[in-house]
């Protein structure tokens, strides 16, 4: 199976667990899951927008910091500029946040309401360049799904 095949699988089962439920923490949490489970990630989850900061939403894997700045680490990079960030070295990104040692390579993803970043999807692998534009254009589908 090719990753896009992966990845189409995948979004076919978030879109059926979605359909008829709009509660977003029960979405999410088996969101992270059946993301997690699918490709054998360290760290798969969720950051809600809360005022300044992103607060730690569902997740699978390790225990993750709670609350990370506007702009600060991946995921606050990837709400301040309002985009998907591919980091294929975490310890070659400036001001990363290493919530665990273990972690190699991330992406995050936006998720958007009204134009407006509301969460953002975080993954971490223990592989370094795990994520590649593929990855970028399925999880941001799937990202549209859920927010
Ligand atoms: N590495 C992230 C912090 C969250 S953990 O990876 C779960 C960052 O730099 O924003």
């Amino acid at each position: 199976m090719t990753k896009q095949e992966r990845y189409d699988a995948v979004f076919a089962q978030v879109e059926a667990l979605c359909r008829g439920e709009e509660d977003w923490v029960a979405l999410w949490a088996n969101a992270a899951a059946v993301l997690h489970a699918a490709f054998g990630w360290w760290w798969t989850g969720f950051y809600r927008v809360v005022g300044e900061e992103l607060v730690l939403g569902p997740f699978q894997g390790p225990v993750a910091c709670i609350r990370i700045p506007f702009g600060r680490g991946v995921c606050g990079t990837a709400w301040k500029e309002d985009r998907t960030v591919v980091v294929p070295d975490v310890e070659q990104f400036p001001g990363h946040i290493a919530c665990s040692s273990a972690s190699r390579s991330e992406i995050v993803v936006p998720l958007r309401r009204e134009g407006r970043v509301v969460a953002v999807l975080d993954i971490d692998s223990r592989d370094l360049a795990a994520f590649d534009d593929v990855d970028a254009a399925c999880l941001e589908r799937i990202a549209a799904l859920l927010a």
